[in-house]
């Protein structure tokens, strides 16, 4: 039945609609992002931040609706999320996960799925004798870890695993013993296993589910004599983005774009490419905001599109194990070593800083100069770099009365009030204490660590003291930037009662557990909207313009992302997403895998 107010209805659309299109052509030239800008945020008056916060609170209470109390309603999540049987163990999981208190959310498992989907293409034998054959490996039998190696590393992911051994089927875990991932499968191969995949999704029926693991021959015999394990053809590439562009769709623009060879310049900030996961010039997409294929100036932006320190690829898939990975790169995430190991240097030890009110309101980073190899004509292409000499107020005042052009970065575009008063330099000496502890130079002479001299980077960054984390605390505002691959403080700074501000290219286990604007505050990995962020938080009383400070959100979202931690970045949290994920591997190193499964839920039912 029609309404009669139909026709008004369509005038009041027309109407709106025109309003939205004269505010979008009345926008500054250089917003041309509009036409592919995240459309997922409504435009509203209020500041773009404020927007996102509330949506970042919306899908958080949505999120959470979703966690299952009972062990029928978690395989019953699982089932309808994954369009397969749970794991045999399943049971066993999801008792663990509930005596340690865990928050049981379908969702906070993606990643595993993410990461073991294409292997479902890959013949069970293969998994299983790559695997067992890998130079680095943790080995399970009769429920109980063991490990060749005695690397570090290793050594800490044993003692991860030892805690749920008796819980665990057989297996061999390779492990990547490298700082950075090492497997980029070109996109079309690995569209290909994911589509064969995809086939083997189904639910056995009940009847014919096989519900227990196989046992392996002991560790030192050869599983799978007939097998050869996959050549891996490991390669030395440089640069490192042409192994990266593989890993991207052929219409994305970086598969389609040029590799760059000169870094020697400042860096060439392209605002254009961070439209699609921004909202008015701030992250509203931070998964996306981590994808590489739509963003080619990234290549000049973070050192390890520049120069690895360690890098050996393959494009040869096969199980290997590591603690964090670029989007491109088809590594199985366990929860990294330093996390489980809770170094203080890292973490802060127990003190994690005092109440928000006795903080300062100020920004802090230390750090050592990595990210890479840098060297005399590649250091202006490295974010540590980059951050650190965009906080040196020297730096920014030079530039701003055109005395020195920045080396390495960019300043802002006009929304920096700060700026538009010619006093960039001084406001953010106000608030900003940044700076090396260490130069991490390449070139010889090499001096003990800390390097305090480097004779390219020397004359742009002075070598600072270092500051405790537990110090660190002592401001409200942490930044955390990439070093040679994922930060290994940010577990630490999330804990803390201060306030991250993330940035990065790296995927860690933890990723689908955390919301972007709810329990930490996203930034884009060009960095040109830290000013915006900072004057968002702090405000900025100027001779021209006053803008109000948002202290309650800095604080709201600093506590928001304590407490979700202290609930699913636990230890037990870390332990249940590695029993998860190795109950999946197991089954997926099965001929039998399509048949396995854990089905007690179902078969009760059926017998009432
Ligand atoms: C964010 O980007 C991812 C791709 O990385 C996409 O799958 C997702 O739908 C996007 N989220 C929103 C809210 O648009
Ligand atoms: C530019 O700024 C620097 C750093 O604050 C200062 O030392 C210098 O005198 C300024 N130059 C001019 C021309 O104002
Ligand atoms: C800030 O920049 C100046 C000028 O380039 C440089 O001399 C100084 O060492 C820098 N300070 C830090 C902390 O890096």
């Amino acid at each position: 039945m029609r309404s009669p107010g139909f026709p008004l209805r369509y005038l009041l659309l027309a109407f709106s609609l025109l309003l939205v299109v004269c505010y979008y052509l009345s926008r500054s030239s250089d917003e041309l992002s509009f036409a592919t800008s995240d459309t997922s945020v409504p435009a509203t008056d209020d500041h773009p931040i404020d927007t996102l916060i509330s949506r970042a609170e919306r899908d958080f209470d949505a999120l959470i609706t979703t966690e299952s109390r009972t062990l029928a309603e978690s395989a019953a999540a699982y089932r309808e999320r994954r369009g397969r049987h749970p794991p045999p163990g399943f049971g066993d999981w999801f008792k663990f996960a509930q005596d340690n208190n865990a928050i049981i959310v379908e969702e906070f498992w993606d990643q595993i799925y993410h990461d073991l989907e294409p292997f479902w293409a890959l013949p069970a034998t293969q998994i299983r004798k790559d695997a067992w054959d890998f130079e680095m490996t943790i080995n399970v039998r009769n429920h109980r870890a063991t490990a060749g190696s005695d690397w570090f590393w290793t050594q800490i992911w044993l003692n991860l695993i030892r805690t749920i051994e008796h819980l665990l089927p057989d297996m061999d875990i390779a492990l990547n013993a490298m700082d950075e991932p090492r497997i980029v499968v070109p996109w079309e191969d690995l569209v290909g296993y994911v589509r064969e995949a995809q086939k083997t999704r189904h639910m056995a029926n009940i009847g014919d589910v096989v519900t227990e693991f196989q046992n392996l021959p002991a560790a030192t015999e050869d599983p799978q004599r007939a097998t050869d394990p996959t050549k891996k053809n490991w390669e030395a590439t440089r640069p490192f983005w042409n192994i990266v562009k593989r890993g991207c769709a052929p219409t994305s623009l970086v598969r389609q774009g040029e590799t760059m060879r000169d870094f020697d310049h400042p860096p060439r900030i392209s605002r254009h490419l961070q439209a699609p996961h921004s909202h008015k010039g701030y992250v509203s997409n931070y998964t996306l905001s981590s994808e590489i294929c739509h963003q080619p100036d990234l290549q000049g932006l973070n050192g390890i599109f520049v120069e690895p320190l360690t890098v050996q690829s393959t494009k040869v898939l096969f199980p290997l194990f590591g603690g964090s990975k670029l989007a491109v790169n088809n590594e199985i995430l366990l929860p990294a070593p330093v996390y489980w190991n809770e170094e203080e240097r890292y973490t802060g030890g127990g003190d994690h800083g005092g109440p928000w009110a006795d903080k300062t309101s100020r920004a802090i980073w230390r750090g050592v100069a990595t990210g890479g190899r840098s060297r005399e004509n590649t250091w202006p292409a490295f974010q540590r770099h980059r951050f650190v000499a965009m906080n040196n107020c020297t730096k920014l005042s030079l530039a701003q009365n055109w005395t020195a052009l920045p080396a390495n970065f960019e300043l802002p575009d006009n929304a920096i009030v700060a700026q538009q008063e010619g006093k960039l330099g001084e406001w953010v000496s106000s608030w900003s204490d940044m700076g090396f502890t260490d130069l991490f130079c390449e070139t010889p002479p090499q001096e003990p660590q800390p390097r305090t001299s480097c004779p390219y980077t020397s004359p742009h960054f002075e070598v600072l003291g270092g500051v405790k984390m537990q110090e660190q605390f002592a401001q409200k505002y942490l930044p955390d930037i990439d070093g040679n691959s994922f930060s290994g403080r940010y577990l630490g700074f999330l804990r803390s009662t201060s306030l991250p501000i993330k940035a990065t290219v790296w995927r860690e286990w933890h990723d689908s557990r955390l919301v972007a604007w709810k329990h930490f505050v996203p930034m884009d990995n060009r960095y040109n909207d830290w000013f915006g962020i900072m004057q968002y938080f702090l405000g900025y009383e100027g001779k021209t313009e006053s803008l109000p400070a948002h202290d309650e959100e800095a604080e709201r979202i600093a506590r928001a992302g304590k407490d979700w931690a202290e609930k699913v970045l636990r230890k037990e949290d870390m332990q249940a997403y590695v029993l998860r994920l190795l109950l999946e591997y197991a089954r997926i190193s099965d001929e039998r895998r399509e048949h396995m499964g854990w089905v007690e839920d179902l078969l009760l039912g059926k017998s009432a």
